[in-house]
């Protein structure tokens, strides 16, 4: 049976966040260190930096710190310094885990109405591509409070593979060139953008060397004065210089004010292993820990591999539905996840599954939403060094290129992820996700999200894990969750074929391969509507040590371009 006691939910905003969710069952693993050390992401050359501070005697906080500014010059379609992210941490030292909240966070001039028109109808165009749906960067604080509280390097040997990057150039890859040609009006649009990624009037296409030297100076000031360098100063008067003049509402307070959070990470158990993963205002901890105390009713148990999929269909319809309904930022409002993670609930919600019919989730209580997006970007990546310090974090501009809206001398592209709160109750975002009052609009407000960066642990093992996939990362990180604990290698996690459900739309979407003909049949015959995705989806980043074998291992998604390497190379990083 899964155990899970839960905090107070209500707390109110600055600092160190208290003590979210405890342990009540399980106490925490410990482990010793490792046989060196293991990196994956979803670009090569954001590996290949994290190697290098590694190999130059950097810590995993140092490799975070490279990853992610390196990520935001190569991977720009899914991260950047103009976006936000979470960041997992286990401190080996200290044997302290902590989820380092970089969340976006709405500006000061933000209100709750601001994407309706006169007759009530949400502007998706604002939502999509202006600069209105930005909200304040968390990322490049993040960077400092890595740096000042964790890392070892400093941030100019830590960034120096970044800024190599930006200014040296580096060869567009064909995912990239694919996304800045679908987003090609989106960009055209404002100048400072058109003159990255459409030189000439024209779109990069694969191969072509993207340098970007205002990136590399924002990068530049960055090293030497710390967030600073980016939410004061030059940089910050520009951010909000252009962000005005092209109709956005972002002060120079906005910037001035704003601030990452440490908060406790929501600690689950889960057939005797141990899951940390991520609190609101992510969904991703709570609809997973709904997931498990349902799925871990005795009665549940050894179904058959059809039932088996049905079971979690429901758990995921019911979890998500719940995502709708309560959760949002909890420094604002109150998501109830002592309720929620309780199991009281679950047997509530248990009781309510047929184990051989499809429940409808119309019978639920909010509209249907109109057909959706696919989530495909944002990135994630999974680090542990030789000491044994980990981190997991899942990074995003939101939409493929964000708002599309890069503001001019900083190089920085801005997110869109104002589309994650509830811009009118019932009406879906990018990613056919509802939601209400408990995620609208409100200034200094963080947007709730999916992102669902994980460890996995028992006395024998430890996975991290993440992956981005807009509404479907809870589902990717739960199936991962399973497959680690079924003894999965992680090229075998980040692999695995996908489905998902996610309360509305009322469809089982799924990968090819994703369901077997047999089990859609079943599906079908028991009342779910399927929806064959007809492509693939997700990016995940695993790494997974098996402290029996004394053997370390990495895994990149083959859905995406990412690369894995276990350490390490050198001689001297050995000794
Ligand atoms: O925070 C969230 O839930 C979304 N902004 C994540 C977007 C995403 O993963 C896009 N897709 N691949």
């Amino acid at each position: 049976m899964t155990s899970v006691a839960a905090g107070s939910a209500l707390r109110r905003s600055a600092g160190i966040i208290g003590a979210v969710f405890s342990v009540a069952l399980c106490s925490l693993p410990v482990h010793g260190n490792p046989p060196g050390y293991a990196i994956a992401s979803a670009h090569p050359l954001a590996t290949q930096a994290g190697v290098e501070v590694l190999e130059a005697g950097g810590n995993a906080f140092d490799a975070a710190i490279a990853i992610t500014a390196a990520l935001a010059v190569v991977e720009p379609s899914g991260s950047g310094l103009g976006g936000g992210g979470f960041y997992l941490l286990h401190d080996a030292q200290s044997g302290r885990k902590l989820f380092l909240d970089a969340r976006e966070v709405a500006p000061l001039a933000a209100t709750r109405d601001m994407f309706l028109d006169v007759e009530g109808r949400v502007q998706q165009d604002k939502l999509r591509a202006h600069p209105l749906a930005a909200g304040i960067p968390g990322i490049p604080a993040a960077l400092g409070h890595l740096d000042t509280r964790y890392g070892r390097l400093g941030l100019k040997r830590d960034l120096a593979p970044a800024l190599r990057y930006a200014r040296e150039g580096f060869p567009v890859d064909h995912k990239l060139a694919g996304y800045i040609s679908r987003r090609g009006d989106d960009l055209r649009q404002y100048p400072a953008s058109a003159k990255i990624f459409l030189p000439a009037g024209k779109a990069l296409t694969e191969g072509a060397v993207l340098r970007q030297p205002a990136l590399a100076d924002t990068l530049e000031r960055i090293a030497v004065f710390g967030a600073a360098g980016f939410y004061q100063g030059k940089t910050a008067e520009r951010l909000v210089r252009a962000v005005q003049a092209a109709g956005g509402i972002w002060v120079a307070q906005d910037l001035a004010g704003y601030k990452v959070k440490e908060r406790n990470p929501v600690i689950l158990d889960y057939q005797g292993w141990q899951v940390v993963t991520a609190p609101p205002p992510s969904s991703g901890g709570l609809v997973l820990g709904m997931m498990f105390n349902m799925l871990s009713a005795a009665e549940l148990q050894s179904l058959g591999p059809v039932r088996d999929k049905h079971v979690r269909i429901e758990a995921m319809r019911r979890a998500y539905f719940d995502r709708a309904r309560f959760m949002g930022d909890d420094d604002f409002v109150e998501v109830h996840s002592r309720g929620l993670l309780s199991p009281a609930y679950a047997k509530a919600w248990r009781q309510s599954i047929d184990l051989g019919r499809a429940s409808a989730s119309a019978d639920f209580e909010l509209p249907p939403p109109p057909a959706a997006g696919d989530g495909r970007n944002t990135t994630h990546f999974s680090v542990i060094d030789a000491e044994g310090n980990r981190v997991a974090a899942t990074l995003s501009i939101n939409y493929m290129l964000g708002s599309a809206f890069v503001a001019r001398e900083t190089g920085v592209l801005l997110n869109n992820e104002m589309d994650d709160f509830v811009a009118k109750p019932g009406v879906a975002n990018a990613y056919g996700l509802v939601g209400g009052a408990a995620n609208a609009i409100a200034p200094g407000k963080r947007m709730l999200s999916s992102m669902t960066p994980t460890f996995v642990e028992s006395a024998d093992k430890l996975a991290i894990l993440g992956t981005p996939g807009g509404s479907r990362i809870i589902s990717m990180v739960f199936h991962a969750i399973e497959s680690v604990i079924a003894g999965a290698s992680a090229e075998e996690v980040v692999s695995k074929p996908r489905y998902h459900h996610q309360y509305l739309p009322d469809e089982v979407q799924f990968e090819p391969e994703g369901l077997t003909a047999f089990e859609q049949n079943w599906l079908r015959n028991h009342g779910h509507t399927l929806k064959p995705l007809g492509y693939r989806y997700g990016n995940f980043q695993a790494v997974i040590w098996d402290l029996k074998n004394r053997q370390l291992s990495a895994a990149s998604d083959p859905r995406g371009l990412g690369s894995a390497v276990v350490g390490p190379q050198s001689k001297a990083a050995a000794n």
